[in-house]
Parts: structure tokens; C-alpha cells; sequence
């Protein structure tokens, strides 16, 4: 997969690449990143890529004519007869990204990221090109670099061979709609907490039991959305049932 991330902080994006798993993938060649600066598709001296909002306010407007430059010659450059990328707008006013998006998009060849900064990207940028515009979460932050590289990161879990031997995406609760179960490394005890006995017995099904009961029981405590859209087989519909009753009980 080819990931294109259009900034005016290639640096940013570049330095979080190269540890870590998600450098290891790069690596591999499961993935390639790549940054494209607006700055570089200016035709004034000082390389300005921001003006001024018309209608007043503060803060600054990042200019259309870079943007649109830099994604049309990186567009012009796509292999021929590849499929079309996405070209996705971080925002905070986009669609929540979540598993499901991360899911779709590792299934693009090209993936454009074009991120953001001061008060965001001329409006007609965003209709001539954006495809998609999603948020990490209800918060502002200062561009849209981070988000650019959690959505790296999260798609980049999902190509097939990226994690090598690390650990399966598969196996991640979230995958499942459900969250992350405790884990527990040794020692077996510590401050005097001993490790669930199950997960040192060996008993692979009673594990995977344990695992699924803690995941249900944690998910109905913190995130009781989530069950909504989770995959629940009619054993985790028993086992929701106990948790509910009695919790009911301490209530
Ligand atoms: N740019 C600034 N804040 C953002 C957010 N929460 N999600 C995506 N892009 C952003």
C-alpha cells in the first residue's frame, strides 16, 4: 500500500515512521509513506501556503491553490491504470474514524492524507478533492499531522504481513468490537497481586474463556455502546446475561 501524506511538517510525519513496528513495516516494503510539502507547489518567494480569513477572525486559512498543485502532480504521478486513492481529509469536522474505516482503507492501493493547520483548509480545496474527512476524536488540535499517523498506524496493522511475528491484528479485542482484555507479564506476583491462576494453567479453552469474560465485563463497565455493534455468539449472550444480573445485584 502507498500512503501520501500532503503537509507543511513532513518531519513530523517522517520522524514518527521510522520506529517502532510502523518502521518496520515500512521496512518490509508492506507499506510505503511518503510526504508531499504545499510549500514546494508556491509560486511566491516566501513560500506561503496561509492568508488571512475572509469575513475576519483569527488565525489563518491554508490557501488552495498549494493544496489543489501538490494533489494534482501527486495524482499525475500515480501508477496508470491504478485505482483511484482516497483522498482523505483530517478533520475535527470529519466522520469519526474508527476500526471499521481503518478495515476499508487497508484494503486501497493509495491512500492521500492531507492534513490541516491553523483554521483549517480553504473550503473549495476540501469539495474539488476530499473523498473522505474523518476526526480522531472530539478534541482540536494544532493539524492534522497526528491524525494523519494514528490512521497510518491503524490501517498499517491491518496489511497483510505487517505485524511479522509481533502479534495478530485478529486477536485485537477492538477487532471484535469488544475492548482489550487485562494482560499480565511476569513476575506471577507483584506487591502482593498474584496473577489469575488461569492464564498460568495452561488450559487453552478455559483461557480463552477467561479472556472473553473479562473482555465482555469490561466492555459492559466502560463502553456499553460497543455491544450494540459487537460480535456476540450466543455463549457471550449467556455470559452478558450473568455479568448484568449481577452487577444488577450490587447495585
Ligand atoms: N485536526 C485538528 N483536530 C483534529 C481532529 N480531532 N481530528 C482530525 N483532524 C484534526
Amino acid at each position: 500500500m502507498r500512503i501520501t501524506v500532503f503537509t507543511i511538517f513532513p518531519e513530523l510525519i517522517e520522524a514518527a515512521c521510522r520506529p517502532s513496528i510502523l518502521g518496520a513495516a515500512i521496512e518490509s516494503g508492506v507499506l510505503t509513506v511518503r510526504t508531499v510539502d504545499p510549500r514546494d507547489y508556491t509560486e511566491d518567494r516566501h513560500r506561503k501556503v496561509d492568508d488571512v480569513p475572509f469575513g475576519g477572525g483569527a488565525g489563518m486559512v491554508m490557501m488552495a491553490p498549494p493544496i489543489a498543485a501538490a494533489l494534482d502532480s501527486a495524482l499525475a504521478a500515480e501508477p496508470a491504470g491504478a485505482r483511484k486513492p482516497r483522498i482523505v481529509f483530517l478533520t475535527p469536522a470529519g466522520r469519526p474514524f474508527q476500526q471499521d474505516l481503518a478495515r476499508a482503507w487497508a484494503r486501497e492501493d493509495s491512500l492521500f492524507l492531507v492534513c490541516g493547520r491553523y483554521k483549517g483548509i480553504d473550503d473549495r480545496a476540501r469539495r474539488e478533492y476530499a473523498t473522505d474527512e474523518v476526526s480522531i476524536g472530539d478534541y482540536v488540535l494544532s493539524g492534522g499531522e497526528l491524525p494523519a499517523l494514528v490512521v497510518i498506524d491503524a490501517v498499517m496493522r491491518l496489511l497483510p504481513g505487517a505485524l511479522g511475528d509481533f502479534t495478530s491484528a485478529e486477536e485485537d479485542s477492538i477487532h471484535s468490537g469488544l475492548l482489550e482484555v487485562p494482560q499480565y507479564t511476569r513476575p506471577r506476583e507483584f506487591r502482593g497481586e498474584r496473577v489469575p491462576e488461569v492464564l498460568l494453567s495452561g488450559h487453552h479453552e478455559n483461557i480463552r474463556r477467561w479472556r472473553r469474560r473479562a473482555a465482555l465485563e469490561v466492555t459492559y463497565r466502560r463502553r456499553p455502546d460497543l455491544l450494540e455493534r459487537a460480535e456476540l455468539t450466543s455463549e457471550d449472550r449467556m455470559i452478558l446475561e450473568e455479568i448484568r444480573a449481577r452487577s444488577g445485584e450490587s447495585d
